[in-house]
């Protein structure tokens, strides 16, 4: 059997994919309509894997699906696939909720015709794991308790609503036709590979080539750091013992204000790159529309019964960071090409561009 990945050229899903060829014998299918965010080079030295396809496409594609579930028989669909940058979602939300509200429907209707076709046995043990986040759950207070399993959901912005309606879809489909679904509501993630349109990668690219740091607003809003390997272990835990309808709150327990993520990242650099006064480029610019002001997790449910803990802290895990982005700098400068400087110049004014 094998599994059939979705967005795996993108962020968390090329990582995913990297450490599932680095440690499974199994097939693996990843389907990427490589939009901006998805990049090939991501997976380079997987590409002449015979157990590894990569099939580029739509999720929107039923026909697509259709023949990929029929010809490749996987025993799980891990969903990473979905536009992914709030300020984007700001901008243009269109493509958010095709991708994530509709692409993932149409996805669901393909997996579950294929899975009724599928003998009693392998049908037991099929999993649809869906990766979402922990923005679904809107915004928290300084002193409220972190968001969980049981949190109600109150998205905010439109990547938020679009990733919510995809947890309702995945929560019905199990409902009411018995699909074996796991959810994941994951905080925010970091590590190789990561888009430099977030703040971690962001940050590490301006300030390497002496640019101005954008920090939106007084820069105290506070978010949940997980390194994208510890969230990629939490998700092979999910595809092992995950029950089905499971759903499971994940981070980190690193919350941080961004001011403290950018200067974390300013002092690291200066250890590593002497000589320049990074923390002299931060730059305060206005607020994101809507910016929700803290985000944090208890995970103790999910550490209990998937018996999974992060790897990385977060002084540890931004270290490796850090030194992941200083040596693939071709890496950087191969995705921060021309659509790149068309967001950063729509995006941030023209003073620090
Ligand atoms: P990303 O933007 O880096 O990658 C998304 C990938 O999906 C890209 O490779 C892109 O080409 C592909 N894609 C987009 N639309 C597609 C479509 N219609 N059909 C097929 N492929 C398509 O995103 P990421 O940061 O790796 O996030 C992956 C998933 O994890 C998302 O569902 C996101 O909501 C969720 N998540 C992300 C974080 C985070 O901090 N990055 C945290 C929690 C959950
Ligand atoms: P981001 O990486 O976009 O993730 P998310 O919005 O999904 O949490 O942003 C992380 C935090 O950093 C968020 O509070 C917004 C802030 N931020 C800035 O201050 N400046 C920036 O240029 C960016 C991209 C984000």
């Amino acid at each position: 059997m094998s599994i059939l990945v979705t967005g795996g050229a993108g962020f968390i899903g090329s990582n995913f994919v990297l450490e599932w060829m680095a440690t499974h014998d199994e097939p693996l299918v990843n389907l990427d309509k490589l939009t901006y965010a998805g990049n090939r080079d991501n997976l380079i030295s997987v590409q002449d894997d015979p157990r590894y396809r990569f099939v580029r496409g739509d999720i929107g594609d039923r026909s697509l699906l259709v023949r990929l579930l029929r010809e490749h028989q996987p025993r799980a669909v891990v969903h990473f696939a979905a536009e992914s940058h709030v300020d984007r979602s700001i901008i243009a939300p269109d493509a958010f909720m095709q991708t994530n509200v509709m692409g993932t429907f149409g996805l669901l209707e393909a997996v579950q015709e294929y899975w009724e076709g599928m003998n009693r046995d392998l049908r037991d043990g099929f999993r649809f794991l869906h990766v979402s986040t922990d923005e679904v759950f809107g915004s928290l207070k300084e002193n409220d308790p972190e968001f969980d399993e049981y949190s109600p959901y109150r998205p905010n912005s439109p990547y938020a609503a679009s990733k919510a309606a995809s947890d309702h879809l995945v929560r019905a489909y199990h409902h009411t036709y018995g699909l074996p679904t796991v959810t994941s509501n994951c905080s925010n993630n970091y590590g190789p590979y990561q888009f430099p349109e977030k703040l971690i990668p962001l940050v590490i690219h301006r300030a390497r080539s002496g640019q101005l740091i954008p920090v939106y607003g007084d820069g105290l809003q506070i978010r949940d750091w997980l390194h994208v390997s510890d969230h990629c272990a939490a998700l092979r835990r999910m595809l092992a013992v995950g029950e089905p309808g499971a759903v499971y709150a994940v981070g980190g327990s690193a919350q941080r204000t961004n001011v403290q993520v950018v200067e974390a990242l300013c002092a690291l650099l200066g250890e590593a790159r002497p000589g320049v006064d990074y923390f002299s480029l931060v730059r305060t610019v206005k607020d994101r529309p809507g910016h929700d002001r803290r985000y944090a997790v208890n995970a103790s449910r999910t550490m209990d019964l998937l018996g999974w803990a992060p790897q990385e802290t977060f002084a540890s895990g931004l270290r490796r960071t850090m030194q992941w982005y200083l040596d693939n700098n071709e890496w950087v400068s191969r995705v921060t090409t021309g659509a790149y400087r068309e967001w950063m110049d729509r995006q941030y004014p023209a003073s620090l561009v």
